[in-house]
């Protein structure tokens, strides 16, 4: 069977302390950092780029789990490289319509890094099967991009029941709403691949805990 891989979402961290936080939630069992890159375009909100990843490297060890969440994602391939990312997620939606979703997987492995495709929740993950092969991994929104803490989309699990069914080996990733009431779904679905930011950042919660219970749900 798959392994479970957890990934903090930093989006729900404290920005001014980065770096604690990243590495907090390594101790605590994370296995990779997800960080949600947003333009203000793609999605309407804006988070952080390229340099602030860049300056995160040099405090932490961690697997950069980049999630960009933007127009434009092949402007910024070489810059997250440079910053050290370890690998990187764009949404098909920014790519398909303009027909360049293949050269841009192909840039992001010439660049040495992990890639993998995103589908939004309107998404068919339909659209992402000609590339699977290709891809380390693949991300299914059970949220609308854009936001934290909001609520997980269970009827999102059909298109992880299908992607599984086809795909036995693939690493499957969910964003949005994962929490200890809604991980045995994402898992019986074949979700492997978690992302949580509240869950595991809000006061009051023992990430430890959380990223235990989480790793027993999917095994
Ligand atoms: C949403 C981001 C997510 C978000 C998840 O656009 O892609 O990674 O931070 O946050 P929670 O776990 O709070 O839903
Ligand atoms: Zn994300």
């Amino acid at each position: 069977s798959l392994k479970p891989i957890i990934c903090p979402s930093l989006l729900s961290s404290d920005f001014a302390f980065l770096a604690r936080d990243s590495n907090y939630m390594l101790e605590c069992g994370a296995d990779w950092l997800h960080i949600d890159v947003m333009d203000n375009h793609f999605v309407p909100n804006l988070t952080l780029g390229a340099p602030i990843v860049k300056s995160l490297r040099k405090h932490t060890k961690g697997y950069f789990d980049c999630h960009l969440m933007v127009t434009n994602p092949e402007t910024m391939i070489e810059d997250f490289k440079n910053a050290g990312a370890n690998s990187i997620t764009f949404h098909i939606e920014a790519t398909e319509p303009r027909g360049i979703t293949q050269k841009v997987i192909t840039q992001i492995k010439e660049a040495g890094m992990k890639v993998a495709l995103c589908v939004k929740p309107k998404t068919p993950i339909e659209e992402v099967f000609p590339y699977v092969d290709q891809l380390d991994f693949v991300l299914i929104m059970t949220v609308e991009p854009g936001f934290g803490g909001q609520s997980f989309m269970k009827d999102m699990m059909p298109k992880v029941k299908t992607l599984r069914s086809k795909y036995p080996n693939l690493n499957i990733q969910v964003d949005g709403g994962l929490d200890p009431s809604t991980i045995d779904m994402a898992a019986e679905a074949g979700a492997n691949v978690i992302v949580a930011g509240s869950a595991l950042f809000k006061p009051n919660q023992d990430p430890k805990e959380t990223i235990k219970l989480f790793k027993d749900s999917i095994n």
